[in-house]
């Protein structure tokens, strides 16, 4: 599934959700700066006595409680000081207090990752991060975001005109519409009309496979036969195959109603959650759909999500979208398309695919690797930028040398990406832990040191040192 991703549609790219005051909170232990409760702001100020006390004036004759307050010499002029403010958005008069200091210092950013209150005018916004979830459960909000119901079907599309299968297609919607992680995806009795349309799908591209897929997939197949029930009188249900796939890399399944934005469905890839549809395309079409369906989720994606490697690169892409400017979003989308959904890799002499628009496409799958489609080497900083259209074959592929390289690639131009922070995802919590201040990254050091003794400790053991 996708957004601005899927294999034949494109959305636009929204900013993410502003969950108002009254959301519940999902942490239990409260930190220091209570990121829900709180604004925080960068700005500058002259080297001089007094020039801090007049900004701590503001906020004092304002009645806003600061709960962090961090100084650095400025990067960008040796006679100023940056600061790094936290301040309470639930007391005093804020607005006031942030207008009155943006007039005294320099290179004020606002910082929010709240309600979208502030800033009010298009300058400020440029300044702001959007608001991202820091908690695998915060995913739940997107299910009330999506910018098309899964019932909502163009009047081109194969079932426009079926009402059964609209009626159908809206029962599989609300069952992702209601769901809520951590609970079990509900299971979907499929008819033999359905199966029929999966069976001509799974009969065609298993022909291919060997030949056209990357090794990485042709690995992992035949565990999701042996595990997952693929084969073709079966449409596997998304529960077994979430199961297999946290056994094999941490990554899940999350049921979705319709198409997200671009920075909702990215971020889900950040916590290792690929957002699935549930339904199959319409039977009068089984080699044409239109958008995402359960046979382009299951075939195409769900085999490289069990790869190490892959499922490394696929939240690198995620974790990089977190915070990121609207326009870095369209450019992390654009990468998506070119690697997980139409990416091509270096196998010894070979091309092989590794995209889930080509691995759920008997067409493309085939197309692909022959002289009609140009070929480069991936580049984010290139690939980025790349047009491509999204109801024909695409007439470029990117070539990745490896999965590893791609996402080493895909690491350092996240680099580019400017956010005044650094996020880092902590699998025992679930939890995207932001770096921003001193403590935080002392911390990280500490638990860099333990990783690196144990190391040292398995190297002795085997002989290595
Ligand atoms: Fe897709």
């Amino acid at each position: 599934m996708d957004n601005g991703i899927s294999p034949a549609k494109k959305a636009k790219v929204t900013n993410g959700s502003n969950p108002g005051a009254s959301e519940k909170k999902t942490g239990y232990l409260k930190t220091q700066t209570d990121p829900e409760n709180s604004v925080s702001l960068l700005f500058a100020l002259p080297e001089k006595v007094g020039a801090l006390a007049e900004v701590l004036k503001i906020f004092e004759s304002h009645q806003v409680n600061l709960h962090h307050i961090e100084s650095r010499p400025s990067k960008q002029s040796s006679s100023d000081f940056e600061f790094f403010v936290s301040c309470d958005n639930k007391t005093g008069g804020l607005k006031e207090s942030l207008e009155a200091v943006k007039g005294i210092a320099k290179n004020f950013r606002l910082m929010s990752r709240q309600t979208g209150e502030y800033p009010s005018d298009d300058t400020e916004k440029t300044n702001t991060v959007p608001w991202f979830p820091k908690k695998i459960n915060e995913l739940d909000r997107f299910a009330n975001q999506i910018l098309s119901y899964g019932s909502e079907l163009d009047s081109d599309h194969p079932g426009f005109t079926d009402p059964v299968y609209r009626a159908r297609r809206k029962e599989l919607a609300d069952i992702a519409f209601f769901y809520k992680h951590g609970q079990e995806i509900p299971r979907v009795k499929y008819t033999e009309e359905e199966i029929g349309t999966w069976r001509t799908i799974f009969n065609e591209l298993t022909k291919l496979y060997k030949t056209h897929a990357c090794t990485q997939f042709n690995h992992v197949f035949p565990l999701l036969q042996d595990n997952c029930g693929y084969n073709a009188d079966n449409i596997p249900q998304l529960e077994d195959v979430s199961r297999f796939l946290q056994d094999c890399t941490g990554f899940r399944l999350r049921p979705v109603a319709g198409l997200l934005s671009s920075r909702d469905f990215l971020s889900g890839l950040a916590f290792r959650v690929f957002h699935s549809t549930q339904y199959i395309r319409h039977s009068s079409k089984p080699m044409y759909t239109p958008e995402p369906d359960v046979c382009h989720e299951l075939l195409g994606h769900v085999p490289l999500f069990a790869d190490p490697a892959f499922a490394q690169f696929s939240q690198e892409i995620g974790l990089a979208s977190l915070g990121a400017p609207d326009e870095y979003i369209k450019k992390l989308a654009t990468c998506y398309w070119f690697t997980v959904e139409f990416g091509l890799c270096k196998q010894g002499k070979d091309l092989k695919a590794y995209g889930a628009g080509l691995l759920s496409s008997f067409g493309e799958l085939q197309y692909c690797l022959t002289d009609a489609a140009e070929k480069k080497t991936f580049d984010p900083a290139v690939t980025c930028d790349q047009e491509y259209p999204i109801t024909s074959y695409q007439p470029l592929y990117f070539v990745a040398d490896s999965f590893e390289t791609a996402k080493e690639k895909m690491r350092e131009y996240a680099k580019t990406i400017p956010r005044p922070f650094s996020v880092r995802y902590n699998p025992y919590t679930q939890s995207v832990e932001v770096i921003e201040n001193k403590n935080q990254i002392i911390n990280l050091t500490h638990a860099i040191k333990g990783d690196l003794t144990l190391l040292e400790d398995a190297l002795s053991k085997i002989g290595g040192i």
